[in-house]
């Protein structure tokens, strides 16, 4: 028997003043994005942005819908878009951020399961890893080198060849 350790580091910066200017833009779009998400129902609203391989920067937002289920996260919004305006491209980095309706977003949240499901399979596809950043409209802004770090043990496309 052995025992095995999953570790992965990431960086902690105080706000985005400490990040470089394309880093810094990025997080500007998403963060300003949110105001296009459709969140009448969580009014969590939910904004990415991602520079891609070709240089293109691209945006998604969380779309939601009465039939709770059908409603789709900002970030596979921005893997669709990705995936059918840019076919084969990969994405550099992708910026997340959000904000509900009390207006508190000082904190970075991290993508859901499925959303990080769908981030490895997409850098998978395209062969580069994804570099996330993650922030609120304010405050601290998380670095995390490959979401494949978000997803230990991962189940992947090459499990069911
Ligand atoms: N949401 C995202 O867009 N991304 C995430 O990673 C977490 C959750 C959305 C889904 C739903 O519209 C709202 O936030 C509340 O869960």
């Amino acid at each position: 028997m052995k025992k095995r350790e999953v570790k992965f580091s990431y960086l902690h910066l105080g706000s985005e003043q400490e990040l470089k200017e394309g880093d810094a833009l990025l997080l500007e779009e998403a963060r300003r994005v949110t105001q296009f998400a459709y969140a009448p129902y969580s009014h969590f609203r939910v904004g990415a942005c991602a520079q891609l391989d070709n240089g293109e920067m691209i945006t998604g937002t969380n779309q939601e819908n009465a039939s709770f289920p059908a409603g789709i996260c900002a970030e596979r919004t921005l893997l669709s878009t990705a995936a059918s305006l840019f076919p084969g491209i990969a994405i550099k980095t992708l910026a997340i951020s959000y904000h509900n309706l009390n207006g508190k977003s000082d904190k970075p949240v991290s993508p859901c399961g499925i959303c990080r499901q769908s981030l490895v399979e997409f850098q998978e596809r395209t062969g580069t890893p994804i570099r996330i950043i993650l922030s609120g409209m304010q405050g601290p802004v998380l670095v995390i080198d490959n979401a494949a770090d978000l997803l230990p043990l991962v189940f992947s496309a090459r499990d069911i060849e």
